[in-house]
């Protein structure tokens, strides 16, 4: 394949230096005849996908947010599309992604483009035993079953993607989230640990799934892969922060994938860790005690998602990702706005009150996940605002729901997970603290009014 770039030729990366897009990733492909095509692709794609393009507004979700009183103020924004279903490939008719299957957006992706650069966010989401540490999201696939996620799902993703390689898209995907975090903290011998996160730890299919779809998605010239890799208040722990990133380079060299596949990472996918704490740092002591003691960072490394994520991307190429790796993080529900947003620090009486006087996520515990009470949006869609981080975006729809408050039955594979349940205190995963969830949820994906109203009413200025 010939290398070719589009649109911008100047293209700013995350760390400020202004690059041609030719020279796009640095790390020579081996000389093996596939490579040849990685070696290709590489060089054809820019180092950030972002600057100089659009990102596709999703018709679909559009209409839900411009349906909701005062919606239209969002409804323009880009936001992720998901293939959360072999079903959806086609386009399946479920109430949140209607019957617009991947052809679809990809037409109106192309429509929306005009012949200029355009980001179409694709997150890629069913892995074999999905969601092993949780339920509200278990998928339709079972835990070995992952011959059928290959064949009918990331092969025909791919032959899609194809079809698309001379368009002026680039393909950003987001791949599988929480899945490889939980292999690090949600397995035996820790109190946290599940049999179905063992099972996925033993069976390696959590490794060879994220591995087959980077390699056969990173094999398409326009597409930029960018692997989920949890949040600060999950893997910003010095037990889960290495050996996570050790565990993304494994799942980068397996079952046909190569670190060249990986155009970067993305964290606090779905979830609403605050991208800044101005009012506190790791560093501050409140009478002779570190901020790390508080109850609230409970001896993490990170206080905010910006921090952790810049010091991830260190990590990762320090074990041997490429230098011009870029980050992406989720601000769709991390904005915590509104009149409880703290305008200064707290009282220096102890760090307690300290960090809880002066911390934007107003979570009960940082582990909660799951349709938090209180949260707003976050920063709008960004291009390259700080170094390293290629952009914020919008992947989790705001006001599709992460899971339901009580069991709803359905044809979808999704369990009913306690942690969406408003009167659950049961985890160790948050140390036994209230769930901190929204009470009437719908299953996760589908549409929650109360909860995108709250959203929009509490937006960062
Ligand atoms: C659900 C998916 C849904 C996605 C986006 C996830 O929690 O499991 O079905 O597509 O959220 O809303």
């Amino acid at each position: 394949m010939t290398p070719r770039v589009r649109g911008a030729l100047a293209a700013t990366t995350g760390m400020g230096l202004v690059l041609s897009g030719l020279t796009a990733l640095s790390s020579p492909a081996l000389a093996d005849p596939a490579s040849t095509t990685d070696e290709a692709s590489a060089a054809a794609r820019v180092a950030n996908p972002y600057v100089g393009a659009d990102v596709y507004v999703n018709p679909i979700w559009s209409a839900n947010a411009a349906a909701e009183p005062g919606g239209a103020a969002i409804a323009d924004q880009p936001t992720g599309v998901w293939m959360d279903r072999i079903g959806a490939i086609e386009g399946n008719d479920s109430p949140t992604t209607g019957d617009m299957g991947l052809r679809d957006h990809l037409d109106e992706a192309v429509e929306q483009a005009g012949g200029e650069p355009l980001v179409f966010q694709l997150v890629v989401y069913n892995l074999p035993g999905r969601d092993c540490a949780a339920l509200a999201s278990n998928g339709e696939l079972g835990p070995d079953e992952i011959d059928r996620y290959e064949s009918e799902y990331i092969d025909p993703i791919a032959d899609i993607l194809a079809d698309y390689e001379d368009t002026s898209l680039r393909v950003v995907t987001t791949i599988e989230i929480d899945s490889l975090p939980n292999l690090i903290t949600n397995i035996s011998p820790r109190e946290t640990a599940t049999p179905e996160c063992d099972e996925m730890l033993a069976n390696g299919n959590y490794v060879d799934g994220v591995g087959y779809a980077l390699g056969r998605l990173g094999a398409i010239e326009n597409v930029y892969n960018y692997v989920d890799a949890g949040h600060h208040g999950w893997i910003g722990w010095e037990d889960n922060f290495g050996p996570s990133a050790r565990l993304f380079l494994e799942a980068a060299n397996a079952n046909g994938a190569s670190p060249d596949d990986v155009h970067g990472f993305i964290s606090n996918t779905a979830n609403y860790s605050a991208l800044r704490e101005d009012h506190f740092s790791i560093t501050d002591q409140v009478n002779g005690t570190s901020v790390r003691q508080s109850q609230w960072v409970d001896w993490n490394h990170y206080v905010d998602e910006l921090s952790f994520t810049q010091a991830l991307r260190t990590e990762l190429v320090s074990l041997g990702f490429d230098s011009d790796l870029g980050m992406l993080i989720d601000t769709s529900r991390n904005g915590w706005g509104g009149s409880d947003r703290p305008t200064g620090p707290g009282p220096q009486s102890d760090v307690d009150a300290y960090v809880d006087g002066g911390r934007y996520d107003q979570r009960i515990q940082s582990g909660n996940w799951c349709n938090q009470s209180g949260a707003g949006l976050g920063e709008r869609p960004t291009a390259a605002p700080e170094p390293g981080i290629h952009a914020y975006v919008w992947m989790k729809p705001p006001g599709e729901s992460d899971g339901s408050s009580e069991e709803i039955p359905n044809d979808e594979g999704k369990g009913f997970d306690r942690m969406c349940d408003p009167t659950y205190e049961g985890n160790p995963r948050n140390g036994h603290n209230m769930s901190g969830a929204l009470p009437n949820a719908p299953i996760s994906g589908h549409w929650f009014s109360e909860q995108f109203q709250e959203l929009l009413g509490e937006p960062v200025a």
